[in-house]
């Protein structure tokens, strides 16, 4: 099962971070959008972050030129149809990943792996509408892509060993390190990671602290890079808000409930980074 070519679908922050890892490693990579305009801009994306890389002396301008010239657009999803290896990283919505699922199980050859980059839906679900469960399993990253060293490989209990390992193997070859989750939702890091940030609007909910205390607290407290309300902002305060919901519906436990503000923020279109604010202000 040798891995050569990567197909990609969905160009955005997360997908458009997977098609540099894997085009810097020396993959050729597919990547389809739905419309030029977002395939331009998430190819855009892609040049921009490899830029930087070149700026803090990352990477030579050599080697980004070659990724990306290793690098193909489209907006036709039959462009994938020659990848070894096909990573969907569209938006987290189970009816369009299913209907992707679908599509791609009919186009690529049998023995091609279809992985997802969600953050919380159930893989099995994904794996369900296809002719290839065994072949099927989570490959999350973690935003910015290229600079995140971990690539979290979820299993379900119909993936095969020999998926798992050929998974195990191509997270290696685009450098990064490997953790196994069971598909059970948040996977590892999320599991962790949304009760602490739903924590973090709880406690500004309630006036424990003001936000900039709040961050300030857990980067110099704990040496984390970020404090809690930064990394929701970053993260994108409906994609958190999201995963939320997908676990609260799943566990019915209350530490996965959203609270009050974050809704409201949501509903307010303060979504973070991506519109400029959310917690802080971006503009
Ligand atoms: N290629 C290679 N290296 C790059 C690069 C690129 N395209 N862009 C940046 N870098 C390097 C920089 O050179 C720098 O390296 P150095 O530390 O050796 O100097 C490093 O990456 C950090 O980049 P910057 O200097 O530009 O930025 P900061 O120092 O401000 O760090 C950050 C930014 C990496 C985002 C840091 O703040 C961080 O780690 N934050 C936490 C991010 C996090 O938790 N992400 C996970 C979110 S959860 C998720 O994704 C899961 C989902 O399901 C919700």
């Amino acid at each position: 099962m040798q891995i050569k070519r990567v197909g990609v679908v969905g160009c955005g922050l997360m997908g458009s971070g997977i098609v540099e890892t894997c085009a810097r490693a020396g993959y050729q990579v597919a990547v389809r959008e739905v419309n030029t305009a977002l395939l331009e801009k998430g190819l855009q994306r892609i040049k921009g972050s490899m830029a930087k890389g070149v700026e803090k002396g990352k990477l030579a301008q050599a080697d980004m030129d070659a990724a990306w010239g290793r690098i193909r657009g489209s907006v036709a999803l039959d462009d994938l149809a020659d990848s070894d290896l096909v990573i969907e990283a569209v938006l987290e919505n189970m009816a369009e990943k299913k209907q992707i699922f679908a599509a791609m199980d009919k186009l690529l050859a049998q023995h091609v792996i279809i992985a997802s980059n969600t953050s919380s839906l159930c893989i099995t679900e994904m794996a369900s509408v296809t002719k290839r469960p065994d072949r099927v399993l989570g490959m999350h990253f973690f935003n910015p892509v290229p600079v995140m060293p971990l690539l979290e490989i979820v299993r379900t209990i119909l993936t095969s060993e020999e998926t798992l390992q050929a998974a195990k193997e191509f997270g290696a070859s685009v450098g990064k390190a490997i953790v196994i989750a069971k598909d059970t939702p948040g996977f590892i890091v999320n599991l962790l990671l949304v009760p602490y940030l739903l924590n973090a609007v709880r406690a500004l909910e309630n006036g424990v602290a003001t936000r900039e205390d709040i961050d300030t607290g857990m980067k110099l407290g704990c040496n984390h890079p970020m404090g809690p309300l930064t990394l929701l902002d970053f993260i994108g305060l409906d994609t958190a808000y999201y995963i939320a919901n997908v676990m609260y519906d799943e566990f019915r436990d209350a530490q996965y409930a959203a609270p009050p503000l974050l809704r409201r923020m949501v509903l307010a279109g303060h979504l973070g980074r991506k519109t400029g604010k959310g917690f802080y202000d971006y503009k």
